[in-house]
């Protein structure tokens, strides 16, 4: 697995032969998911951004701030404006389609109609291929009504996810939420193996085991909620109290360094853990600071320090199936 430079020359093809092209603008590295696709390591999140900010916030992220890397997924609702920041962005030349990345992803309501899925998401975000679509989560749905689990099984469905990729409506298919058993059970069947895992990871949930996993199998770790926001719509109130921003530990490093709680953080997650992280970002001074993120490094032993601040506290540990039943996450 390799971390390029970006404007790196080399072009690397997937196992299909579809070339990922390298010369995405700006300053962030790119990183290598499992099947050749480089991936910028930042980017920007869009979890619960409002539909009314969410086309300006994004347009000028990608505008005045540099990001090339946008996460989504059908469930945020906010695909439509979002491609209407991009086709703003495409027309004014700032970028062109190769040179940003678009994940989204498959919510549990359409396991059973995979490609249609994806070709709306397509059609709100007004684009003709994803650069990654990802299962959102592997659990199978559950009918509010008569607690029947759908019999659209993982096999099914990836199945379903690798046919897109065929036939190019996606470059990258990848997973989120996917613990290490259901991960291994997918790699006992899959054709494509899928490009990357996102998690749940910050320093107050930093998963040791789960990342030796990964690095073993060669799959990249995605880490959201990098910032372990508070604001969540379903909190888990077992751990409400625990607020990053405010740790002693980050705030030391942040004194340290000359650089605020978020940049230490962020930092530790690209530079140390070699995670891809989107933050969610609506302030401007949000966006330029966490594009500075790469300048600078901590030793190791401040590394360490933050890896060493685990509570195991996962802000999001349970899956809201049809608002109704909830399914622990468990690694
Ligand atoms: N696959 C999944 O199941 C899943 C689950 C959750 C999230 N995600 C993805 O991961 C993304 C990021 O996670 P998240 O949205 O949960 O939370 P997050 O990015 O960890 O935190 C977002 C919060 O951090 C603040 N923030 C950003 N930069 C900051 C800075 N430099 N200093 C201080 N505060 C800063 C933002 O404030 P402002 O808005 O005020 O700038 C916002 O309130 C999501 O948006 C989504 O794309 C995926």
């Amino acid at each position: 697995m390799q971390e390029k430079k970006v404007g790196a020359a080399a072009k690397t093809k997937n196992p299909y032969g579809i070339e990922s092209p390298s010369h995405f603008a700006g300053k962030v590295p790119m990183k290598e998911l499992l099947g050749g696709v480089l991936k910028p390591m930042l980017g920007m999140g869009t979890w619960l951004l409002s539909q009314d900010k969410t086309e300006q916030v994004v347009y000028r992220a990608v505008k005045d701030f540099g990001y090339r890397m946008i996460d989504t997924a059908k469930m945020y609702q906010n695909e439509e404006q979002i491609g209407k920041a991009l086709k703003r962005l495409f027309s004014e030349g700032v970028v062109k389609r190769e040179e940003i990345f678009i994940t989204s992803k498959l919510w549990l309501d359409g396991r059973g109609r995979v490609e249609q899925e994806l070709k709306e998401s397509l059609k709100r975000l007004q684009l003709d291929y994803l650069d990654s679509f990802i299962m959102h989560f592997m659990v199978p749905n559950v009918n509010k009504d008569t607690l029947a689990v759908e019999r659209n099984s993982l096999q099914d469905v990836w199945r379903d996810m690798e046919k897109c990729f065929k036939q190019g409506l996606t470059r990258s298919i990848g997973v989120s939420n996917c613990s290490t058993v259901m991960l291994m059970d997918l790699l006992s069947f899959c054709e494509i193996k899928p490009c990357s895992n996102q998690i749940e990871i910050h320093p107050y949930l930093v998963q040791h085991d789960v990342h030796e996993l990964h690095h073993e199998l060669g799959i990249p770790l995605e880490a959201y909620s990098p910032l372990n926001p508070q604001q969540d719509p379903f909190p888990n109130e077992k751990v409400k109290d625990l607020v990053l921003m405010n740790d002693q530990v980050l705030k030391g490093l942040s004194q340290k360094y000359g650089k605020s709680v978020a940049q230490i953080v962020l930092n530790w997650h690209v530079k140390y853990m070699r995670h891809i992280v989107f933050p969610r970002m609506t302030q401007d001074s949000h966006m330029k600071e966490n594009m500075e993120i790469f300048g600078f490094e901590m030793s190791e032993d401040d590394y360490k320090k933050v890896s060493c601040m685990n509570k195991n506290a996962r802000f999001y540990d349970k899956v809201p199936v049809q608002e109704f039943a909830w399914i622990p996450i468990t690694a």
